[in-house]
Parts: C-alpha cells; sequence; structure tokens
C-alpha cells in the first residue's frame, strides 16, 4: 500500500502559509513554489543510496561518499507543475526531466491529455511527478498511467497540497506510488477545489486568472 508522507519542516510550512495568501502576486507565488518544492525535493532525496570514493584533501586521503549513480527523472504535470521543476534541479541538476500534458475538462472535472514526453530509459529511472495540487487525483492518476504504459516502474508522486479525497483514489490507483505532500487539506468543494487550497495554481504561477 502506498504511504502518504506530510513534510511538516517549519521551513516548508512558513513559506505554504504565503502562497496560500490570496494576496501574494505572481512574482513570490512562483518564488516560492520553487523554493518549497527544492526543500521537499532534500527531504525526498533523503533515502538514496551513497557510494564510498576516496578523496585526496590537501592533508590526507579521506573516504566519503557519492550519490551511487542513481537516474533520476522529474516530471511535471503541466502546466502547474512546471512551477516546481527549477526548485528541484537546483539540488539534482543531473536529473532528466520529462513532460507530461494534461488539463482538467472544467465540466467533468477528467483530465484531458495533450503532451508526453519522457526520458526514453523509462524503466531503468527513478521518477518524482510533481504538482502543486492533488485534488481529484484524475491528473496525478492519469499521468502516472501514462508513465506506466511507457514503462516507468519505479515512481513517487510529490504534491505542495492535496485533497483527501484525491489521496484516497491515488492510494486505490496505484498503491505503489509513495505521495509526498506539504500539506493534507481538509475537502474539495462543488467545484473540485481544494479548501482552504491555494486557488488555481496554474493561473496564480502564470498570470493567467
Ligand atoms: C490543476 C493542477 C492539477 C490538477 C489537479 O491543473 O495543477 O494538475 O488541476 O486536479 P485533479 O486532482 O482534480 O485532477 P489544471 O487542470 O488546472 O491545469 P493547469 O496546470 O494547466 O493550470
Ligand atoms: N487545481 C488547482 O489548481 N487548484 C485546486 O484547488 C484544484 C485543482
Amino acid at each position: 500500500m502506498a504511504k502518504v508522507y506530510v513534510f511538516d519542516h517549519p521551513l516548508i510550512q512558513h513559506k505554504l502559509s504565503y502562497i496560500r495568501n490570496e494576496q501574494t502576486g505572481t512574482k513570490e507565488f512562483r518564488e516560492l513554489t520553487n523554493e518549497i518544492a527544492g526543500l521537499m525535493a532534500f527531504e525526498i532525496t533523503r533515502e538514496l543510496p551513497l557510494q564510498e570514493v576516496k578523496v585526496q584533501t590537501p592533508v590526507a586521503e579521506a573516504t566519503c561518499k557519492t550519490i551511487a549513480g542513481k537516474k533520476l527523472g522529474i516530471v511535471p504535470i503541466l502546466r502547474a507543475g512546471l512551477g516546481m521543476v527549477d526548485g528541484m534541479l537546483e539540488l539534482i541538476p543531473a536529473a532528466k526531466v520529462g513532460h507530461v500534458g494534461l488539463y482538467r475538462d472544467p465540466e467533468t472535472l477528467k483530465p484531458v491529455e495533450y503532451y508526453v514526453k519522457l526520458p526514453k530509459d523509462t524503466s531503468e529511472r527513478e521518477f518524482i511527478v510533481v504538482d502543486p495540487m492533488l485534488a481529484t487525483g484524475g491528473s496525478a492518476i492519469e499521468a502516472i498511467n501514462v508513465m506506466k504504459k511507457r514503462g516507468a516502474v519505479n515512481i513517487k508522486l510529490m504534491c505542495l497540497v492535496a485533497a483527501p479525497e484525491g489521496v484516497e483514489l491515488m492510494k486505490e490507483a496505484h498503491p505503489d506510488v509513495d505521495i509526498y505532500l506539504a500539506a493534507l487539506d481538509e475537502k474539495l468543494n462543488e467545484k473540485g477545489y481544494i479548501v482552504p487550497g491555494l486557488g488555481d495554481a496554474g493561473d496564480r504561477l502564470f498570470g493567467t486568472k
């Protein structure tokens, strides 16, 4: 069964409070989203395997550790997921970046696919799918379906804010995919928005409201 982690680090919670605020403008929203994504990436990569290497310091030879060649892939769900990529790449610059383009039909709330491009060696990579919002769960479930059809086997999902409804559906649809959040909110409203949430993440990131 999938595990759900909520990162309660004070810096993450502090920055999240600012992006929830309706008074926060596009520039700050974008900067803070990337900063939170970076802090979450720091936590999510905690278990990466290390290998020992010998390093000659100016004083002596030291036995040190480097990351053991793990192939990482970041996959933003377009468009709002793009707002998390730069912050993650600052910490893991060698990661490859795939894209899954989906939008949520405003009437049916069902995801509609319009673009997919993943790294070639899909089955060998550890993927982190990123999207600020996990609401009904439809977009994340479909993005991961699309990735599994193309051979992805090792996937984590990282979102800023989630609704319990979306988390439950994700766990049922993809029991092998652990979920990493900055906040688990109260519920969805009748329009499929997360309550209290932060509004429409894509519009707030790109100023398209
Ligand atoms: C938003 C958000 C998620 C999706 C979450 O995207 O970024 O992808 O809704 O909702 P769900 O869990 O109910 O599927 P949206 O469809 O607004 O597209 P955008 O990123 O292009 O703004
Ligand atoms: N998508 C968003 O951007 N915000 C929500 O609250 C729900 C879906």
